[in-house]
């Protein structure tokens, strides 16, 4: 028996003791407070608009009218109240999975401030006219010029701090983040080949024209959906899913397949905005075939993030943070159901040019993309500002509960109104007349309208909730005096 006592010391310290770097925590407060700060004012303009739907006398000549408001609302929730909630927690995902501070703080703040600017930019020139006029791509060629810059900067961050990681694994999340920069880099890119008027001109010509325009925007317009709004989410699903419930992700290899079957297949499926145009029918034929395809990614990653909890959905019981997560999931795995259906040329005959589409958007867009970011943003808070939990349990229970209601009333009106409006304007009667004026479509839409821009109403009363806990949480001196909150769970077992 060899002696104990004689053993020689072990050589590595556990991977508990191993000294962690000096996580760079200072800007992800600042991308956090940024993203809450533009999802007021984004949910904002989304009731202003909902509201002058329902009452055009709301429309203010010439600056406050639904035309220049619309860009404003779109832009601020997906790029600004979006966008920063990505930087924040694809940040706080890249340091914590790489044990590595983030490539160079320089670059951190450049992308911070360069952001910001880059958003004052594009919505001042929604609201003065300066646009472009292609959906999701308004802002014009000075503010694409700064965007590429302050991208290209957040990539090298990213990949710096990639390059310079502790641990030999990238964890998936980071691929997902990964794929969500680089494509947007490329879409920003080709969607946006202008030249100026003349000199000095704020206005630009695109470099496409007819058929070839409409392809490329709606291929840049659909993977904005897949990348921005799909694939950089799925990266807060899975790394702060599993550090919420405190288990390991489901199926790392069914992560990896969902990975790349996702972006390889979501990059064909942009021709389903183009159903029944000029595009060559062939074109059509693929975004469709595609679109349905995407189907089985989009629930393959649905059911891993959901099955994150087997053998831990008692916690979903009581902990409101898990339930903003799992119910985002099931607007994710809804809103992929929805789209492919909606691909189908048959029901998009239907669907096209109704509130069906907002419907379906706002399925995915509140529920996927708001909920997770709150569940993302409730996990950050208590953490990066070192306190027990958030300030009240209760209030994000009922930030959830008005949140939910405000998403049924606001998608379940839309759907109502989509299809009636699709069956009223294909009504014809015996004659082969049509049987409604088109102003008596727009009429019978009124109810819905309403019922939608309550509901808006609920929602930004739940984000108000939130902010309102958020600042007593960051508040509140001792973390002691918080109501209790399971602390930020262990982390996960092979990463940081
Ligand atoms: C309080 C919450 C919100 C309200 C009341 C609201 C309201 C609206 C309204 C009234 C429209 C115009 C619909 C039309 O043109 O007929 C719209 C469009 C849109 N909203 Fe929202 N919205 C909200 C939150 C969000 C969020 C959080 C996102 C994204 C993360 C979002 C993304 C969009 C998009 C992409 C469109 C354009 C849809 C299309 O062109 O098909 N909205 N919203
Ligand atoms: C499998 C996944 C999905 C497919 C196949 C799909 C398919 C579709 C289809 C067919 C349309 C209607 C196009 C038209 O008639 O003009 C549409 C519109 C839209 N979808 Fe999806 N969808 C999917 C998931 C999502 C998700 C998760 C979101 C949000 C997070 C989303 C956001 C949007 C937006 C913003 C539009 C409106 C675009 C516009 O006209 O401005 N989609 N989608």
């Amino acid at each position: 028996m060899p002696d104990i006592a004689q053993s020689p010391p072990v050589l590595a310290p556990p991977t508990e003791t191993r000294a962690k770097p000096r996580f760079d925590e200072t800007i992800l407060k600042y991308f956090t407070i940024a993203s809450v700060f533009w999802a007021i004012a984004g949910m904002a303009v989304g009731v202003l608009i909902a509201f002058q739907m329902a009452f055009p006398q709301l429309n203010v000549e010439p600056y406050l009218t639904f035309g220049r408001l619309r860009p404003l609302h779109t832009s601020a929730v997906i790029f600004a109240f979006g966008g920063n909630i990505l930087m924040a927690t694809s940040y706080h995902v890249v340091q914590r999975t790489c044990r590595a501070r983030l490539y160079s703080d320089f670059l951190s703040w450049f992308t911070f401030w360069g952001y910001q600017a880059f958003i004052l930019m594009a919505g001042l020139g929604y609201v003065f006219g300066v646009t472009q006029g292609k959906e999701y791509a308004e802002p014009e060629w000075y503010a694409d010029l700064w965007l590429t810059i302050v991208w290209v900067a957040y990539l090298v961050n990213f990949m710096g701090t990639l390059a310079r990681r502790q641990e030999k694994h990238i964890y998936v999340a980071n691929w997902f983040y990964l794929a969500f920069i680089v494509t947007v880099a490329i879409l920003h890119l080709v969607n946006n080949v202008t030249v100026p008027f003349e000199i000095g001109s704020v206005h630009s010509y695109s470099a496409w024209a007819g058929v070839q325009s409409a392809l490329i925007q709606w291929w840049y317009g659909h993977n904005a959906v897949g990348f921005f709004l799909t694939a950089g989410f799925l990266g807060i699903m899975y790394y702060y899913i599993p550090k919420q419930a405190n288990r390991p992700v489901y199926s790392y290899r069914l992560s990896i397949i969902h990975f790349w079957a996702l972006i390889f297949i979501y990059i064909w499926a942009g021709p389903h905005h183009l159903l029944y145009t000029s595009l060559p029918d062939w074109a059509q034929t693929l975004g469709m075939t595609f679109s349905i395809i995407l189907w089985m990614p989009s629930w393959g990653g649905m059911i891993n993030g959901m099955m994150t909890l087997s053998g831990a959905w008692h916690k979903l019981r009581d902990d409101p943070v898990l339930q903003f997560m799992i119910i985002a999931l099931s607007f994710y795995g809804m809103a992929t159901f929805e789209g492919p259906l909606m691909s189908i040329r048959a029901v998009n005959s239907l669907s096209h040019y109704t509130d069906w589409t907002i419907g379906h958007v706002h399925a995915g867009a509140l529920g996927w993309v708001a909920f997770i970011s709150f569940g993302a943003i409730y996990y950050l808070v208590p953490h990066l500002w070192k306190k027990a939990g958030m300030y009240s349990t209760k209030l994000i229970s009922v930030h959830l509960w008005i949140g939910t209601i405000g998403i049924v009333l606001y998608i379940t009106s839309m759907w109502v109104a989509g299809i009636m409006q699709g069956l009223m304007w294909r009504a014809y009667d015996e004659m082969g007349f049509l049987t409604y004026s088109f102003v008596e479509t727009v009429q019978a839409m009124h109810p819905y309208y309403i019922i939608r821009a309550v509901g808006g109403v609920l929602f930004l009363l739940g984000v108000l909730i939130m902010t309102f806990n958020i600042w007593k949480t960051i508040k509140t001196p001792d973390a002691a005096e918080n109501e209790a909150l399971p602390a930020s769970p262990a982390p996960l077992p092979e990463h940081a």
